[in-house]
């Protein structure tokens, strides 16, 4: 009975590690096509893997060291001086004799498993990092950084680089929403709330918070935020609160709006030229923040989720094979004044910039190519 269960507990330990092994293998591969670091699912496939090998070994310990305790015998019998050897306690390798050198330390199956599973995993990873993407060199990034140094032989004249876009992207038959107090952000007093943080002070207080209340936002907050955003400060030139190379700003604004006082949940976009908020699809859009936010469940929490996209023929037309440096660089720009004036106002931010980028351009209504999203920020109230 006592041999039964030993042997049943054997077989389910062998099980779970070829379905751990599978997921082991799963989840790396997810992990690795996403860049997710910290995949759970992954650790904790690899940790009950871990285990589960060191069980299966401790309960074929006594089969293990019997196999060794054999294996060296048989060596030492082979080569050891006739009058010391024992007999054999299992019997010699059927190549002994053949050669008349004495018996194998490696059976031929054995020999046969080697020269197989070297041959099978040698293969193995020389293909896999080309399925994977894997290598610095297969890495598009750097291969694009490289093609867009300025001065490497390329072949300009034979590229059609495009027009000039709109500089601005509307909606004609929407309806405009104006945000709080648009003129009285202009000018230095107006804009600073009593209870503001300096700059330096934000500066030193930013952090990265995902943790928020249930408190909604105030349409101040959130017309602030987007002026630090992407407001234009300077009416004469329409130049905007970020830097932009060239002052071409390849950059929308879009809000997901959970939990703003008075406003519509919903997508919105946000116009800089009047400063207003357009409502693009009503309704409320947490579980999907979060889902197109690889499950990260403070995209759903927080009041709102500011996303970022680009235009890029608004660079291209004229930085050409740099547009798309220019387009990340100026995201973060934003991203950063997003972050200050957020943290200036005592609300909470958190960056994300992994997320399902097909889902989310489908929810901003963009094609992923002419335009295409680039950067989530969540930002709510917060204790923290
Ligand atoms: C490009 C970028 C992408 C990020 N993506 C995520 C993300 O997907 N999820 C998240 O929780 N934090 C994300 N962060 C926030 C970083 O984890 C955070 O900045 C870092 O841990 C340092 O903490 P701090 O911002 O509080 O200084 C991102 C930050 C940057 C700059």
């Amino acid at each position: 009975m006592r041999r039964t269960i030993k042997h049943d507990f054997r077989y389910i330990i062998s099980a779970c590690l070829l379905i751990l092994t599978v997921a082991a293998v799963g989840t790396g591969v997810i992990a690795d096509r996403w860049d997710l670091n910290n995949f759970v699912p992954h650790i904790i496939s690899g940790y009950a893997m871990a285990l589960l090998a060191l069980a299966h070994t401790v309960l074929e310990f006594p089969r293990l060291w019997g196999y060794t305790k054999g294996r060296l015998r048989r060596r030492s019998v082979g080569r050891g001086p006739a009058d010391q050897r024992d007999p054999p306690v299992i019997p010699a390798p059927d190549s002994a004799g053949k050669s008349g050198r004495g018996p194998s330390p490696v059976s031929r199956r054995g020999l046969l498993g080697l020269v197989v599973g070297g041959t099978g995993g040698f293969i193995a990873g020389w293909l896999a990092p080309g399925f994977l993407g894997g290598t610095q060199e297969s890495d598009l990034g750097l291969r694009y950084h490289r093609w867009s140094r300025p001065g490497s032989l390329d072949s300009e004249g034979a590229v059609d680089w495009g027009e000039r876009p709109p500089q601005y992207k509307v909606y004609p038959d929407l309806e405009r929403l104006a945000l709080p107090a648009v003129d009285s952000l202009f000018g230095e007093e107006a804009l600073l709330g009593e209870e503001d943080l300096p700059t330096f002070a934000s500066i030193a207080r930013r952090r990265s918070i995902r943790s928020y209340t249930s408190d909604p936002l105030s349409q101040s907050q959130l017309s602030r935020l987007l002026y630090a955003a992407a407001g234009i400060t300077e009416e004469r030139t329409e130049f905007r609160a970020a830097p932009s190379a060239g002052a071409l700003y390849p950059i929308e604004t879009y809000v997901l709006v959970h939990d703003v006082e008075d406003l519509v949940p919903g997508l919105y976009h946000y116009a800089p030229q009047d400063h207003t908020l357009v409502l693009l699809d009503a309704g409320d859009k947490r579980r999907q923040a979060t889902s197109l936010g690889l499950m990260q469940g403070f995209l759903g929490e927080a009041g709102v989720v500011v996303v970022l996209s680009a235009i890029f023929q608004r660079l291209r037309w004229r930085y050409r094979r740099r547009s798309y440096r220019y387009a990340l660089l100026e995201a973060g720009h934003i991203g950063q004044n997003i972050y200050l004036g957020a943290t200036a106002m005592g609300l909470g931010v958190c960056a994300v910039a992994a997320f399902m980028d097909d889902g989310l351009n489908q929810l901003l209504g963009v094609d992923g190519e002419r335009e295409a999203a680039l950067y989530m920020l969540a930002v709510g109230n917060t204790t923290q």
